[in-house]
């Protein structure tokens, strides 16, 4: 039986949980007998695809119009296909909506305290004293999803919670 492909694109600061959650989500998928899944991570693409790019506009855009080449090849041939990047600027992601098959955004939503205060990788704190610049939400810019399929607060809910909301997006509007 063949499974109908869609593009689950996750947004967010960085730190905000946008791999933790499609690490999650991919398990709960594969649990319910959904084959096919593949996530696509920025950390992970910028080590191959994408180990050209920096960080400026150019670059970032570049980064996501390469991710979403490879997320609309997987989706449009019946891959759930979770992308996680930080992927901050609007227009972008409305290319990567109207090029990937069956498009989800998914704003995962945390505030800035609390990513400071986490600080996951120890990036926001070089960030602060200027170490790492073009460091978004810090000297860099996040153009927030003005209309996201999905918004998830990580500051306020647990991962149970957030991969249930996904799962149930999935499941009302016929995807799985
Ligand atoms: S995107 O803006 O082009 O979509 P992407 O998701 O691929 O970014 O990569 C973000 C990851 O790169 C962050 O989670 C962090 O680990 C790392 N990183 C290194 N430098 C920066 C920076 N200047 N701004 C944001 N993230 C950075």
């Amino acid at each position: 039986m063949s499974e109908e492909g869609f593009t689950i694109w996750f947004t967010g600061w960085s730190g905000a949980g946008k791999t933790t959650i499609a690490i999650a989500l991919e398990e709960e998928l594969k649990k319910r007998g959904i084959r096919y899944v593949q996530r696509l991570d920025g950390d992970i693409v910028r080590e191959g695809l994408c180990s050209d790019l920096g960080f400026s506009k150019n670059d970032r855009n570049e980064n996501i119009k390469r991710a979403s080449f490879v997320a609309e090849l997987l989706s449009k041939n019946g891959v759930a296909t979770l992308v996680s990047f930080i992927s901050p600027y609007r227009n972008l992601r409305d290319y990567a909506r109207e090029n990937c098959h069956n498009f989800i955004e998914v704003y995962v939503k945390c505030d800035k305290e609390t990513l400071i205060e986490r600080d996951v990788k120890g990036l926001y704190r070089q960030a602060i004293e200027g170490k790492i610049p073009e460091f978004t939400g810090i000297s860099d810019p996040y153009e927030e999803p003005l209309n996201p399929e999905i918004i998830l607060n990580t500051a306020d809910e647990t991962l149970f919670e957030s991969v249930k909301t996904v799962i149930e997006y999935l499941d009302k509007n016929g995807y799985i």
